[in-house]
């Protein structure tokens, strides 16, 4: 019996131990279970988080971005409704950018001032906030009342101390309350949104900053251009000057023998003599001319300004080509705006622009063609347009037209271009030329108007 007793003992005492082992094994199961819970959980945060960050770094796209990172942050913290709102500095509110589960009207109507609600109060304080029951805190009242709602998470979007926004998640009551760690997540999240905002706005203003520049450096060399054409003509003008006094008395002596001579000839016997005399007069009258366009070119200009109407200019510079444009089967299209504001300028000196343009576009057509001279307004300048369906000019020449003496006209003394530049100049204006080989050119000319004249 004793026997039997010690047997039985030993073997509750070993059943007690393998019960005891059995706890222990289900314990650590169990603890294994857990951790590897823990392990997914992680392993999803962590592949959302790279999610994320890729994200932010693929695009300049605030938008796409917010919308891109919002539904991520929603699907891995398994939130039923939620809003992603940046901070509207002047107003001081918030303005939903992207969200779950709220209506259109709603998302365009809402304005969350500072302080209001979850997501006023965390973008005031900075400070994230987890709540179990959202509907009986009172500190906060939710945008939409949604009784089902009940677990909320909110996180500021914070970069260096500045708040731009929050992100605010929710879940219903029949799902598990948001933890620290959820909470922790979506900071995370809202902090990579609030670096991807700032470097948005950083991109912009560089990107704007670049613009300017470039728009400066246009500006720059066009300025430099315009100032080596003044140089150059300034120069050359009182070269010009001196040249053409001394150019004057000995061509008017000889032109004037030249015309003595021929009085003197017997119109029988001398005609060769009388033909070579009248070559000289011919010739010393061209060269006078040049020499007169010379001068006109080296004076300083004395300017006679006041307001001058565009209009009844160019009707007089035509006036005083019309003979030569009619004979030579040019057809003239005149498309002259009416009321147009006034220009300050000398009258003299802008018919001098428009006669030496509309020579140039005729000489541009000796088999006939047509001239269309316009006038217009853009913004605060004139716009005078000659236009003429010649030769045109070659691509290599259009940065010469205004060259002093450039001309590729056999009678021509490539003056009238770099003349009117200079008038225009004066003026405060500008001149363009465009040309299509073969079809013709237009020479534009912009001046500016008079301001609110009285
Ligand atoms: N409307 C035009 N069509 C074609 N070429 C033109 C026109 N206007 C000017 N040009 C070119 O510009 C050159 C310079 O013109 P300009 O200074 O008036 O001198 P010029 O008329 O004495 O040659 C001309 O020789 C010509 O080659
Ligand atoms: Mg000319």
């Amino acid at each position: 019996m004793k026997e039997e007793d010690k047997e039985k003992g030993q073997l509750i005492s070993e059943l007690a131990e393998l019960r005891q082992r059995a706890a222990v094994l289900e314990a650590s199961e169990t603890k294994h279970k857990r951790t590897e819970d823990e392990l997914q959980r992680r392993l999803k945060e962590l592949s959302s988080l790279h999610d994320i960050s890729t994200i932010v770094t693929s695009s300049f796209d605030l938008e796409h971005i917010l919308g891109e990172v919002f539904t991520n942050a929603v699907t891995v913290l398994e939130a039923e409704t939620g809003s992603l709102m940046t901070l509207d500095e002047k107003h001081q509110s918030l303005t939903i950018k992207a969200s779950r589960g709220l209506k259109k009207e709603v998302i365009s109507r809402t304005r969350v001032r500072l302080g209001k609600g979850i997501c006023g109060w965390v973008a005031q304080s900075g400070q994230p906030v987890l709540l179990k029951n959202r509907v009986t805190d009172p500190r906060f009242k939710p945008i939409v009342r949604k009784p089902q709602i009940k677990h909320a998470i909110c996180a500021p979007l914070k970069y260096k101390e500045k708040i731009m926004g929050v992100i605010n998640l929710n879940r219903e009551s029949s799902a598990r309350p948001f933890t620290e760690e959820d909470l922790r997540l979506l900071s995370t999240v809202a902090y990579e949104i609030a670096a991807a905002i700032q470097n948005i706005k950083l991109y912009n203003e560089l990107r704007t900053t670049i613009t300017e520049l470039e728009q400066a450096n246009k500006e720059i060399k066009q300025a430099q251009a315009s100032l080596i054409q003044s140089e150059k003509l300034a120069s050359l003008g009182k070269l010009a000057a001196g040249m053409a006094h001394e150019l004057n008395n000995p061509l008017g002596a000889v032109s004037g023998r030249a015309q003595l001579l021929l009085m003197d000839m017997d119109k029988d016997k001398d005609l060769q003599a009388i033909k070579n005399l009248w070559t000289i007069v011919e010739q010393t009258t061209r060269a006078s001319k040049i020499v007169g366009n010379l001068l006109q070119f080296a004076r300083e200009a004395k300017q006679e300004v006041e307001p001058v109407d565009i209009n009844p200019v160019i009707e007089k510079s035509i006036s005083l080509t019309r003979h030569q444009i009619s004979l030579e089967n040019v057809e003239l299209s005149m498309e002259l705006k009416p009321d147009l504001p006034r220009i300050m300028g000398d009258q003299n000196q802008l018919q001098q622009v428009f006669v030496n343009l509309i020579t140039n576009a005729w000489e541009a057509m000796p088999d006939g063609g047509k001239l269309t001279i316009s006038t217009g307004l853009l913004q605060e300048s004139l716009l005078i347009k000659v236009t003429d369906t010649g030769h045109g000019i070659p691509k290599e020449n259009l940065g010469k037209l205004f060259d002093p003496f450039f001309t590729t006209r056999e009678t021509g003394t490539g003056l009238g271009l770099s003349i009117i530049h200079g008038i225009i100049e004066a003026h405060n204006g500008t001149i363009k030329a465009q040309s299509h080989l073969g079809q013709g050119s237009t020479f534009t000319v912009k001046f500016p108007v008079i301001k609110q004249e009285s």
